[in-house]
């Protein structure tokens, strides 16, 4: 094999060094950040250049009004409200991984496998955006399906290698799209718009054990099929 180029490396380090957030400290990232994110991810390709992401961030007091309210409402109202459906069931390899992340989160925080009410909890975490000092929500034009969700799927991996580069830790987020119509009516956006995920964002508490350890990813032979 030949040796990395250095945009090979780099983009390993990014792609190797982000993980899930799941605790944050309190200090916001400045304005000029967030926008710097953004100015990077919104070179992401979209079918046709329609570039159909929108992103909504709160900061500062609008985070902290957002997460109350989004707490209450998933308190009040805990049924799925989500614009794209949900999975349909997890089977084979797909009910491991899934598994095997849960356990890495539980294990970190010392969650008994049993422990129901200390996993809601943990769960429950999603709607207080991980202590998170902002959130972004990225929404899709509903008349674009499929494939506009898949366009902003792109979008929020370059926001996520963005934040990476900028020293800005990130929690994609689909739990948020748990109260679609909530959020949506919340913000005043056009009814029109489908919500794809929240990304809660900030300075990572490198402390916290939800922090301290790494998933584990399938090898290249297990994924690519050279024909
Ligand atoms: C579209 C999408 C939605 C996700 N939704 C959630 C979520 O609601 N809550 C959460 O804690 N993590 C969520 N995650 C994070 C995944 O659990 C995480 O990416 C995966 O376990 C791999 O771990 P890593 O990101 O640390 O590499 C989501 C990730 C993606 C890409």
């Amino acid at each position: 094999m030949t040796a990395p180029n250095a945009d090979v490396q780099a983009l390993r380090r990014l792609i190797s060094g982000r993980a899930t957030c799941r605790a944050y400290l309190p200090a916001p990232v400045p304005a000029e950040a967030i926008r710097s994110i953004v100015d990077l991810a919104r070179g992401t390709a979209s079918w046709c250049n329609t570039q159909p992401w929108d992103l909504v961030v709160t900061s500062g007091a609008s985070t902290d009004r957002f997460r109350d309210a989004l707490m209450e409402q998933a308190r009040q109202h805990p049924e799925l409200d989500s614009d794209f459906p949900f999975p349909d069931a997890y089977k084979g390899v797909y009910l491991e991984r899934r598994r095997r992340a849960g356990f890495q989160l539980y294990e970190a925080l010392g969650i008994d496998r049993g422990d129901r009410a200390g996993r809601e909890s943990q769960s429950f975490e999603n709607f207080r955006l991980f202590g998170a000092p902002h959130v972004a929500i990225v929404t899709v034009p509903q008349e674009l399906g499929t494939y506009g969700a898949v366009d902003a799927g792109g979008f929020v991996c370059a926001f996520l290698l963005s934040a990476q580069a900028h020293g800005v830790a990130t929690t994609p987020q689909a739990a948020l799209a748990m109260q679609s119509t909530f959020i949506r009516r919340y913000f005043g956006m056009p009814e029109d718009r489908r919500l794809v995920c929240g990304i809660s964002f900030g300075y990572a508490d490198t402390a916290h054990p939800a922090n301290g350890y790494r998933t584990e990813r399938a090898e290249v032979d297990d994924i690519l099929r050279l024909v």
